[in-house]
């Protein structure tokens, strides 16, 4: 494998990660957010431009430092991760690890929102749009490798296999964030690896690292010019 590209399998690749939550603001003050340390979706990016890849990191906010050698893009809402993912293509492989929030406040308003005697406001919430989907169905410009992370706290590999069919994605990989996995925030992550075609790979439960670099190879590989 190290062969002519001396160990940069992704060399002359232009690989595009989304990586970390998004943050859909209720007022001056306040956001809806998902969980996300974007652990995963930077170790992605890493391995990616350490592979030779021409890398951009589209992010959203996260207290990691930048990877090195990785250009990156830093939004805060959804429509603008859309927005910049739009602007960075084309892409040879887009890897979509971000945890975007699935919806936003349907107003913001420029003040801060006051306690009064009427008690709590109603939070009326609008959908965001599904960026992995978007740039899935995209018919210009359609990267030949799309990838999505499903998330799940239950029934993972059912609900991975219905996600990939939805979103017109080329593979998944899936991985239980609930509670008691220790996922989120953490430093190891257990992830099924779903092909289009229904096919399903487990790994080992590895550091968010190491399945970062084993991803990049499988991406590389897949990506392969004979
Ligand atoms: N995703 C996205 N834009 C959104 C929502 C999700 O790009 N608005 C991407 C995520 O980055 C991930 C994949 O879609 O790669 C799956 O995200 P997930 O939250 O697991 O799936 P949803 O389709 O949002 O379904 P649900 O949250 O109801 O399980
Ligand atoms: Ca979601």
């Amino acid at each position: 494998l190290a062969g002519r590209d001396g160990g940069k399998p992704l060399a002359g690749r232009h690989l595009l990660v989304t990586s970390g939550p998004t943050h859909e603001p209720i007022d001056p003050v306040r956001y809806l957010a998902n969980r996300s340390s974007g652990k995963q979706g930077h170790a992605i990016a890493a391995a990616a431009a350490a592979a030779g890849a021409r890398v951009t990191l589209v992010s959203g906010p996260v207290t990691l430092p930048d990877p090195p050698g990785v250009t990156v893009v830093r939004i805060e809402t959804a429509r603008e991760m859309l927005a910049a993912v739009e602007a960075a293509l084309p892409a040879d492989i887009a890897v979509f690890a971000a945890a975007v929030a699935d919806w936003r406040p349907a107003t913001l308003t420029d003040e801060k929102i006051k306690k009064g005697p009427e008690g709590p406001p109603p939070l009326a919430l609008t959908e965001n749009p599904d960026i992995l989907a978007t740039i899935a169905r995209r018919t210009a410009d359609r990267p030949p490798l799309v990838v999505g992370f499903a998330a799940e706290t239950t029934d993972v590999i059912a609900h991975a296999r219905a996600k990939i069919a939805r979103k017109g994605c080329d593979l998944i990989v899936a991985n239980d964030v609930s509670a008691a996995s220790g996922v989120m925030g953490g430093d190891r992550n257990t992830v099924h690896l779903i092909g289009r075609d229904g096919s399903l790979e487990t790994w080992p439960t590895l550091a968010k690292d190491a399945v970062a670099r084993r991803l990049v190879a499988r991406l590389a590989e897949m990506t392969a010019t004979p």
